[in-house]
């Protein structure tokens, strides 16, 4: 059985917690997104530890935004891990998008474009005015002829990416809620299936998986309604 396109965003800074987490899921997901907090605290052997002896695909989401050298020297220093995504801000530049993609070139570096964090009066204040929208669609182009193979965006942005990107590109939306979930701090949220309607490739999801009393069930539960999509179109 096919692992379902879905992140499972390990948000903890707890080593054992995420390993737990990772092994009640990894059956059933393709990928385990590793951020800021556990890879502070404990560092490249995190991968390790959460990615345990399966094959499962690693999200390293360390949003990288800094001279292109300094970004080139820190993709350099993750290649041995063998993310198969990485993030970095999309306002870093081309320069420093094109210096981690060609540090890494077994890694699809995904852009991030605006965080969905940022209200419209921020956007401005630092001189991101107008639509957030347009903003989201010119970073994610400019990501791309950088050399970015992934953007990572909002499902409510994902079908004006789709259009502007075309279809090589893997789209990756977090703010993803299975029906009958908490949307928790997410604003803008979407079901998985509309999601993937709109031309999302891979969901992030974290707390519907990881608050749930087995978050293996409930990552079952959700890859099940994928593959049922997938299959019936
Ligand atoms: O628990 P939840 O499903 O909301 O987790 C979503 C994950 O996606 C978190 O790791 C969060 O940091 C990340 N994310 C997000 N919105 C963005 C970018 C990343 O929620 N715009």
């Amino acid at each position: 059985m096919n692992p379902a396109p879905i992140a499972v965003a390990l948000d903890t800074d707890d080593l054992q917690t995420a390993a737990r987490w990772a092994n009640a899921v990894t059956p059933q997901v393709s990928t385990l997104k590793i951020g800021l907090a556990l890879y502070m605290r404990y560092g490249p052997s995190v991968v390790a530890s959460v990615r345990g002896g399966s094959g499962v695909d690693v999200f390293l989401d360390l949003k990288l935004h800094d001279i292109p050298a300094t970004v080139a020297a820190a993709a350099r220093a993750v290649a041995s891990l063998h993310p198969t995504y990485l993030t970095v801000h999309a306002t870093g530049g081309a320069a420093m998008i094109r210096a981690a993609v060609e540090a890494l070139p077994d890694t699809k570096v995904a852009g991030v474009t605006v965080l969905t964090s940022l209200a419209d009066d921020e956007l401005a204040a630092v001189g991101l005015a107008g639509p957030a929208l347009d903003t989201v669609r010119r970073l994610s182009a400019y990501s791309v002829a950088a050399g970015a193979r992934a953007i990572v965006c909002s499902p409510r942005e994902v079908a004006a990416v789709r259009a502007e990107v075309g279809e090589d590109i893997t789209l990756i939306t977090p703010g993803v809620r299975p029906p009958g979930s908490g949307v928790h701090d997410q604003a803008r949220v979407a079901t998985p299936e509309q999601a993937l309607a709109d031309g999302a490739d891979l969901l992030v999801v974290g707390r519907p998986i990881t608050g749930a009393a087995d978050p293996g069930a409930a990552a079952a539960t959700l890859a099940r309604a994928l593959r049922r999509r997938t299959v019936t179109g």
